[in-house]
């Protein structure tokens, strides 16, 4: 059972890393619908570092508000200690990870902590096989790459079939599980990223890679059906000609397309924010029970270092996630 107390990471001013404050924290109670979770790892997500600064590099008409101090950090993999009101179908004891209150909570999702209050309806169940810090990495990637191919490009089981999709970023979090998902629907799958990426994602199944340090991507690459872009920017409409007509680019992060050219072009835009989704969570964790998708691990830190997680975060090329263990006991 939970004390009184619990250590969490925790935000005062916002800036760089050293304002990650690892102090002692009022463990939370679960409200109506709700779990507390005792926490055994947090995945660490891009929101998280966006706004640990105030989300100094989202354009202020799309800011999310946040009110200091907060403790970042949406996902989570641990262990049910204790159920909320009105709570159903789920006991205490059993093994969950999931993308909490995201984007309600804009990336103050409570999860850099030892204990968090998560809604059921954002968990899912932990495989035994499926330990916590690969566990913790798989909610926001995970569920943008399954929302990305399932919901905006509406593709099902056997749809990828005679198609390609191209994955800019195809390394880093939301890449690494985009490149897999295509091949489990079916797709043939180019995967671009720099140069020590190519082993990793020959061993995730893409067809092609590209390594965008020596070529560009736009100078060998036509006719592709999906272009799903992690990676977006200034130059983001650089890709256009590598999209057939009638194909489609999917945004993961800002950039700037040229749209007018793209319509031109014939190429549709198909996008969206990634959002707490249990059941899918469910589905996506089945296919990783089966094998038929992993979960790459870029590297593993203590929560008390949280600041180190988020400067190499910061440092980028990412080989799939950042995880903090927070949990020793297991
Ligand atoms: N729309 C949504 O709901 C949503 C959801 C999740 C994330 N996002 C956003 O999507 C972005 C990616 O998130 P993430 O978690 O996947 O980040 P990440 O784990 O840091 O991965 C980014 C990857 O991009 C690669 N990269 C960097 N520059 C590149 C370039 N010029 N060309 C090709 N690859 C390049 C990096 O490695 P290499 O350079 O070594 O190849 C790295 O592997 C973030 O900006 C995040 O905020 C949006």
């Amino acid at each position: 059972m939970a004390g009184a107390t619990m250590m969490a990471v925790r935000v005062h001013a916002f800036g760089g890393p050293e304002e990650l404050r690892y102090e002692k924290v009022p463990v939370p109670r679960p409200g109506p619908g709700e779990v507390l979770v005792r926490v055994h790892a947090a995945g660490v997500n891009p929101p998280d570092w966006y706004g640990r600064t105030g989300f100094a590099n989202i354009p202020e008409a799309i800011r999310v508000a946040l009110s200091l101090p907060f403790t970042p950090g949406s996902d989570i993999s641990g262990e049910i200690v204790a159920l909320g009101p009105d709570v159903t179908g789920w006991s205490v004891g059993e093994a969950v990870l999931g993308l909490v209150r995201f984007p309600s909570r804009g990336g103050r999702g409570e999860g850099y902590a030892q204990y968090a209050t998560a809604p059921v309806t954002d968990l899912a169940r932990k495989p035994a096989g499926l330990d916590h810090v690969r566990a913790a990495g798989v909610p926001m990637a995970g569920l943008t790459a399954y929302q990305f191919l399932y919901d905006h490009l509406g593709l099902g089981p056997g749809d990828g079939k005679g198609r390609t999709v191209l994955v800019n970023g195809a390394a880093g979090g939301v890449g690494h599980f985009t490149v897999q998902l295509a091949k489990v629907l079916g797709a043939e799958v180019v995967g671009v990223a720099s140069t020590r990426h190519r082993e990793f994602l020959a061993g995730l199944g893409a067809d092609r890679f590209v390594d965008y340090t020596a070529t560009p991507v736009e100078d060998v690459v036509r006719d592709v059906d999906h272009l799903v872009d992690t990676v977006g920017g200034p130059d983001a409409h650089r890709l256009l000609p590598v999209v057939r007509r009638g194909g489609t680019i999917s945004p993961v992060f800002l950039g700037e397309y040229h749209r007018e050219r793209a319509q031109r072009l014939g190429i549709d835009f198909r996008s969206g924010q990634v959002h707490s989704d249990g059941a899918q969570l469910a589905e996506l964790v089945g296919l990783i029970d089966q094998g038929l998708v992993q979960v790459g691990v870029d590297s593993v830190f203590p929560l008390a270092r949280a600041a180190e997680a988020h400067q190499r975060a910061e440092r980028g090329h990412l080989q799939g996630k950042i995880v903090l263990r927070v949990a020793e006991d297991w």
